[in-house]
């Protein structure tokens, strides 16, 4: 018997997560029930955040939140989908350059499970620049992040990079 909830499952890296992935699950829940945030288990990269530290943080992120769960997966996506009772696959496109990539998975997915569907969701405009790899990229150099990922990241960048930020003069360089 099935509970009568849609689930979704939001895929990714989250290394960090940012707001425009907290932008994309916010839109995940107004739509549907409960969304499970899914860190594939990936051995090939050489993430910042091992993935027991991207757990705890967006389960800081999300706590007390009950409709948010947090988990981690490797092996095929619809597999996982299917295993957690989840029929949509939630991805955010920020630009047109996301979307060639986007297509081609969601097809291979179909593909693989057409009883599991993948929405697409557009975040704000004002995040359509934003990726974990430019976060990443900004804070160790000493950019300001503050508008760009909740204070939990800000705090565990800080801790990853615990010295001065580099010399350099910009408007918006961080403290
Ligand atoms: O945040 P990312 O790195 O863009 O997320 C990519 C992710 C995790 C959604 C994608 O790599 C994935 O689904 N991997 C699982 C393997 C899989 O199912 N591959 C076949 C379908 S394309």
């Amino acid at each position: 018997m099935t509970s009568g909830k849609t689930m979704a499952v939001f895929p990714g890296s989250f290394d960090p997560i940012t707001n425009g992935h907290l932008d994309i699950i916010a839109r995940g829940l107004s739509v549907f029930d409960e969304v499970t945030i899914a860190i594939l288990l990936n051995p090939e990269k050489q993430p910042l955040f091992t993935v027991d530290e991207r757990v705890q943080i967006i389960g800081e992120a999300y706590e007390g939140e009950s409709r948010i769960k947090v988990d981690t997966f490797s092996g095929l996506l619809v597999d996982y989908a299917e295993k957690i009772g989840a029929t949509v696959i939630v991805r955010g496109l920020r630009a047109i350059s996301d979307f060639e990539y986007e297509f081609q998975m969601a097809l291979m997915n179909r593909h693989l499970n057409p009883r599991i569907e993948t929405v697409f969701m557009m975040p704000a405009e004002s995040y359509s620049y934003l990726s974990s790899r430019l976060v990443k990229e900004v804070f160790q150099l000493g950019g300001a992040v503050h508008e760009l990922v909740p204070p939990v990241v800000e705090r565990r960048l800080r801790e990853k990079y615990p010295g001065p930020p580099p010399e350099g003069e910009s408007r918006r360089r961080r403290t």
